[in-house]
């Protein structure tokens, strides 16, 4: 077994374990014969663990499942590229600047004290996870260095917008980050300039229309055509290996979904060759599929009508993400959660917001407020419906969204939510919360793929644990509930 060094208390010196301090690994292998490492690949033979419900004969049966699935992970991560559509927009410029933040290592000075460049609130940069248990406890390691990742630092950055401002302009017209820390950015982002994108005036609100000023000609296949080019365009000259195409342009209304229009892959694609209704957003990730590039969305927007997924499972590309959700939306989905799993009914939910950013000022428009406002009511429906003993059939919360523009407040967003539940014996119990923060820090890292709650954050942890054998967090603690020790390895096997 290869030596384990450890990193007493999350600090950088290499220590002595002391009992009572957390651990973290530097390095690991796994001592599993399921697990294979040769100079490419880590192979993981995984048993993934299901219970299955039936009826028969009238009753229901449950029965465990395993199925055995074989994980190959490169060992070598590629260069990744990633595009945003929306570049020169408030997260756009910031995930940029943040990025060249880090990677030169940069420091400003504040009203109070001196920043340093950081990923806090990025899960696999700034997050730990729990590899186990040792003689001493339980040993963390960092996100990140539970598989191969990319460094965000590597991390090369295109993309597309209706504005054709360059990001250093951008930057300045987002109002985001601390102007010391902009002064010294504004070299490297003002070589960056967004490429023509594709416009539909109806998708967005009209009062955007004085930043489109940088737009592909042409018919829509034309448009999805150059959206490949760009694609490719990219890859060749910067040299990526793999490309990720991530939308974080301004929300657009809804597509209504129209049988023979936009059901199906094949009508889609026929939809877009006659120029029939389609959103830029379905336009872009048609041409990323087509591509070969995953494509991530994150606007509260029907980006994924059937006739993209069809697309993208035929062409086996991944699509996710149905808004960012980072600020009131993620508290939503977190806070219902826990109230309803934790037996509480649900019965009121008011959210008020107020921002002064573009996203604000795009969403003051009726349409595109109402994308938003079933993103919102969405996060609850799960919870509500799987929990009858609370709620009867088709009953759900009351809930009221309210979202206004007040340009004064820029990219600070303010949001007030209140959550009502009845307790046992006819009680109530209401909790309020005040939310302020610049939304497109919050949004920017990685936190990125929408919703992101504890949940969500298991499954990522235990898939990446899968491709390790690792069996899933379960939570249990047994050992100390059991008081017993369930650790083979002996001390005498770690170097300190
Ligand atoms: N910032 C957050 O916390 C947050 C949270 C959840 C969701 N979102 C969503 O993320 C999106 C971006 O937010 P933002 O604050 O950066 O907005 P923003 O208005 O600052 O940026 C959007 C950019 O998209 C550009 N754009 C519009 N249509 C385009 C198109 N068809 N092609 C290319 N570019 C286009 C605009 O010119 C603008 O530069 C919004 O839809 C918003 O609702 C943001």
């Amino acid at each position: 077994m290869r030596g384990v060094r450890w990193r007493v208390g999350g600090g950088s010196d290499i220590e002595t374990v002391f009992p009572t301090q957390f651990r973290m690994a530097e390095k690991f292998t796994i001592e599993n014969p399921d697990v294979t490492y040769n100079k490419d690949y880590i192979e993981a033979v995984y048993p993934y663990q299901t219970t299955h419900v039936y009826e028969e004969d009238g009753s229901i049966k449950v029965k465990p499942c395993s199925t055995k699935f074989t994980f190959r992970t490169e060992r070598k991560v590629p260069k990744l590229g990633v595009m945003l559509v929306g570049w020169g927009g408030n997260n756009g410029t910031t995930v940029t600047a943040a990025v060249l933040a880090n990677k030169l290592g940069l420091s400003w000075m504040t009203k109070t004290g001196e920043k340093v460049a950081n990923y806090y609130g990025s899960l696999f940069q700034a997050s730990t996870v729990c590899l186990g248990t040792g003689p001493a406890g339980d040993v963390y390691v960092p996100f990140k260095d539970l598989l191969p990742t990319v460094n965000p630092n590597d991390i090369v950055f295109d993309g597309w917008d209706i504005s054709s401002m360059n990001l250093a302009d951008a930057m300045v017209r987002a109002q985001v980050l601390d102007w010391q820390l902009q002064e010294q950015l504004k070299p490297h982002m003002k070589k960056f300039h967004p490429r023509p994108s594709v416009y539909i005036p109806e998708f967005i609100a009209a009062n955007q229309e004085d930043r489109a000023d940088n737009l592909i000609q042409g018919s829509k296949k034309e448009q999805v055509e150059q959206i490949r080019k760009d694609i490719g365009d990219f890859k060749a000259k910067s040299g990526v290996g793999k490309v990720i195409v991530l939308w974080t342009a301004n929300t657009e209304r809804f597509c209504d979904v129209i049988p023979g229009v936009n059901d199906t892959a094949e009508n889609l694609m026929k939809t877009i060759e006659c120029g029939r209704e389609v959103s830029p957003s379905s336009m872009f990730a048609v041409a990323s599929i087509l591509e070969g590039c995953a494509y991530i969305n994150g606007s509260p927007q029907n980006t994924f009508v059937p006739g993209v997924v069809d697309l993208a499972i035929k062409h086996k590309v991944f699509i996710g993400g149905d808004d960012f959700k980072s600020g009131q939306t993620k508290i939503k989905s977190v806070l219902v959660d826990f109230l309803v799993s934790a037996g509480l009914k649900t019965v009121s939910i008011v959210s008020y917001n107020h921002l002064g950013n573009n996203d604000g000022k795009n969403l003051s428009a009726p349409e595109q407020f109402r994308s938003k406002e079933i993103s919102k009511s969405n996060v609850v429906d799960d919870m509500v419906q799987s929990n009858p003993i609370l709620y009867k059939p088709s009953e759900k919360p009351d809930h009221c969204v309210v979202i206004k523009y007040v340009p004064y407040v820029g990219d600070s967003k303010r949001a007030m939510d209140e959550y009502t539940s009845e307790i046992m014996m006819g009680g109530t119990n209401t909790i309020v919360l005040h939310n302020t923060c610049e939304v497109c820090q919050i949004s920017v890292l990685f936190g990125y793929y929408g919703g992101f709650g504890a949940r969500q954050r298991t499954c990522i942890e235990n898939i990446l644990r899968a491709c390790l054998a690792l069996p899933p967090q379960n939570h249990m603690f047994l050992e100390h509930k059991m008081q017993r020790s369930f650790v083979t390895t002996q001390i005498s096997t770690m170097l300190f």
